[in-house]
């Protein structure tokens, strides 16, 4: 066998655990990050070990909060996956409001909605991409992204999204991807302290970042009362 075979098999392994595994797709596109999630949607909340206690702890109660003096608030979760962010709020102290989970993949949202009560009509589950969300401008009080920008074509185009569907004073949760893990992800995930810097280019205001799991910074920030100025939407980065 010729000795170059065995270093080529390990190097052509490596790439497809990178490609297939770590980063779930991303580096193939949009297709293929919904397609491995289409196939682990029912042992996704087994592999991630979500404990309701904790989501509500760490996700629903901060928002609650953060949006207590909204009636009706509408919440949009972008990516929301198995449901993590709307079932933390109706799980917490009882939200009063709407909330709209949106993911590309079928699956997960199944799951989703599997797993929230029927008869709750507060949380309505919408299938699309991130990257071109389905509602007008300034609706939503307030929107989330978690575990999610990492795995987008364009994550900077996905947090635009965010903030144009973003009410005036609205308040915004993302998460960040930290750690020696993040290196698996160029281009995709930005540097503790960029991300603010990101932010606050696009006209985001109250950046504040907390520590939220071993691999994730959790970012919350407000839409200024006034508006993004004109000249801040979709500046590019300078
Ligand atoms: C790691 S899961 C996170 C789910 C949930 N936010 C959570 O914290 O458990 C990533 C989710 O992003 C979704 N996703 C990936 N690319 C997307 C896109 N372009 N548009 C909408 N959802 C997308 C996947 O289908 C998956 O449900």
């Amino acid at each position: 066998m010729a000795i170059w075979i065995l270093p080529a098999v390990a190097l052509v392994a490596a790439l497809l655990y990178w490609l297939l595994i770590i980063t779930e797709g991303t580096y193939l596109g949009t297709r293929a990050v919904v397609v491995m999630y289409d196939w682990t949607a029912r042992r996704y909340n087994r592999i991630k070990r979500l404990h309701s206690v904790y989501e509500v702890y760490f996700l629903g109660v901060p928002m609650l909060e953060a949006l207590a003096a909204v009636p009706d608030a509408r919440v949009l979760d972008v990516a929301t996956g198995t449901g993590r962010l709307p079932a933390a709020l109706v799980t917490g102290d009882g939200f009063p409001g709407q909330i709209v989970g949106v993911d590309h993949s079928r699956p997960m949202l199944v799951e989703a909605a599997g797993a929230l009560d029927p008869g709750l009509s507060q949380v309505a589950w919408v299938q699309g991409d991130a990257h071109a969300l389905m509602f007008a401008d300034a609706v939503f009080d307030g929107v989330a992204c978690l575990e999610a920008l990492e795995f987008m074509r364009d994550p900077r185009a996905v947090v635009r999204e965010m903030i144009r569907v973003l009410k005036p004073g609205g308040i915004m949760l993302v998460s960040n991807r930290i750690g020696w893990e993040s290196w698996f992800f160029p281009g995709r995930y930005c540097r503790r302290g960029a991300m603010e810097r990101l932010l606050r280019r696009d006209g985001m205001e109250a950046i504040d970042t907390h520590l939220w799991q071993t691999y994730y910074d959790l970012i919350w920030c407000a839409k200024p009362r006034a508006g993004i100025p004109e000249d801040l939407r979709g500046a590019d980065e300078a």
